[in-house]
């Protein structure tokens, strides 16, 4: 009566079986549910009714104020419990609590599925099936993962993944992007630093790995960190423990570490540009994540994933592409992976006036370039990098992610035109490009170019 009164729509029941029923039925906001009922008592009810409406907040009502009965009930998940006989304050507050909780929860929920679904790995390539065969492999465990493979293959996805079905899913995943942090910068970052530790610091500044206790960090292009950093990361990896910059007080950290990168680390360490202590402690587990253009089974799958996705974001119908612009999308090299497709899709899905998408709604996309093969030829070594370099080839600017990787991709190509042109005559070639010899020498070694390897 006094929830009726108060507008609320109430419904009864005379026996727990048939309050389940009407639980299940109905699926009300809120429960109350007596202990001494004929039949099923109301802590068996209580757990029933746990499995069937989850995020429903059930409150007890005890008859005789038996704590005991009111602990158990809270153990087997009763949102709280109230005594007889009601008084209908008490009972109005309790409702408003509860519908407040189950509405947070309810929310809270809904953010979750959303994150879920935007970190969603889809594809059901075998290559992509092993990848996930890896993660679930990976995640129960503390061991370090580094993952490896081109730009825009979904390392991060992967990172996501581990953290989400791990023992650590409730605490803290923490991003660090170390190619995007300066060099002066990058270890007040991972450790933090004390007031005044440095010009500038005018505030103390808790560190990523601080700040990742518990959870997992994620140090994502780890192969731009400087040497000196690098030195400092094997020390937390090594002992659970930093110092913050301006401070001997040590503390203990419990982190998880996950690295990223797109360049072959063994190369580096040849290069002395990695520490090899280093990345035999990172990569206990490595994962591989294939290039899309070598997993082409996964291209229509994701392909309908991003036209869902974009369709719904941008409020139209959900479009569709015609078999042969699948072709066309199976034909091209996708030197950007997963993020050109992704942006690709995108773009057409907003351009295309129709529900259904044709090759002729593509006309700017060529597909195949030769350049790609002839561009694949001219990178030295194998492994890896020799599929991440930088690498020249027409003006397909759209694999470069970053400025500079795009600044990089450019000057190889231009490079590797003017030797041509020079019949790969070093001295020449630096007079017609006006730089010196020893810089164009420099240029050589970095992008690894060479007249054999030109084909
Ligand atoms: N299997 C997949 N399913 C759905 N989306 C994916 C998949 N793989 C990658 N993506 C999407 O492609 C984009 C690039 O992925 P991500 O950022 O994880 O790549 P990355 O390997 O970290 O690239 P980079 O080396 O450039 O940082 C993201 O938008 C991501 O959501
Ligand atoms: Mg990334």
């Amino acid at each position: 009566m006094i929830l009726d009164y108060e507008g609320y729509e109430v419904l009864t029941a005379p026996t727990g079986e048939d309050g389940i029923a009407q639980a299940e039925r109905e699926a009300p906001d809120l429960v109350f549910l007596d202990v001494k009922m004929p039949g099923m008592d109301g802590l068996e009810v209580l757990q029933r009714l746990r499995h069937l409406v989850e995020v429903t907040p059930i409150v007890v009502i005890s008859g005789h104020g038996t704590v005991s009965t009111a602990v158990e009930a809270t153990k087997l998940g009763a949102f709280d419990f109230i005594e007889k006989p009601l008084e209908r304050e008490r009972v109005l507050v309790m409702v408003r609590n509860a519908v407040d909780s189950r509405r947070l929860r309810t929310e809270n929920r809904s953010f979750k599925r959303d994150a879920e679904k935007r970190y969603q790995i889809v594809g059901d390539s075998p290559l992509l099936a092993r990848v996930r065969e890896s993660i679930a492999k990976a995640a129960p465990t503390s061991a370090t993962v580094l993952i490896w493979g081109e730009s825009g293959v979904g390392k991060e996805l992967v990172a996501r993944a581990i953290h989400r079905e791990s023992l650590r899913r409730d605490g803290p995943f923490v991003q660090v992007n170390c190619a995007a942090i300066p060099d002066e910068l990058i270890e007040s970052e991972l450790f933090g630093h004390e007031k005044g530790s440095f010009t500038g610091a005018t505030d103390r500044q808790i560190g990523k790995f601080e700040q990742a206790d518990k959870g997992t960090i994620f140090l994502d292009e780890i192969g731009d960190m400087s040497l000196k950093t690098q030195a400092k990361v094997l020390r937390v990896l090594q002992e659970q423990e930093l110092e913050r910059l301006g401070s001997n007080r040590i503390i203990k950290v419990d982190v998880r570490v996950i690295a990223a990168t797109n360049k072959n680390l063994e190369e580096e360490i040849i290069k002395s540009t990695f520490r090899e202590d280093l990345f035999y402690r990172l990569n206990v587990i490595p994962i591989h994540v294939p290039a899309l253009r070598d997993r082409k089974d996964d291209l229509a799958a994701l392909v309908r994933h991003f036209a869902d996705l974009f369709s719904k974001e941008n409020n139209f119908r959900r479009k569709t592409f015609t078999t042969g612009a699948m072709q066309r999308l199976m034909q091209h090299h996708w030197r950007g992976n997963i993020r050109e497709l992704r942006n690709f899709v995108e773009r057409i899905i907003i351009m295309s006036p129709g529900d259904q998408i044709d090759v002729k709604d593509m006309p700017d996309f060529t597909g195949a370039r030769p350049a790609d093969t002839a561009s694949s030829l001219l990178i030295a070594g194998n492994g890896p990098a020799a599929s991440t370099s930088p690498a020249s080839g027409g003006n397909d600017w759209m694999g470069a992610s970053t400025l500079q990787e795009f600044k990089s991709t450019s000057e190889r190509a231009f490079l590797v035109n003017k030797l041509r042109e020079n019949t790969w005559n070093i001295s020449k070639t630096a007079e017609v490009i006006d730089t010196p010899r020893s810089n164009l020498y420099k240029k050589l070694e970095q992008y690894q170019i060479s007249q054999e390897s030109d084909g």
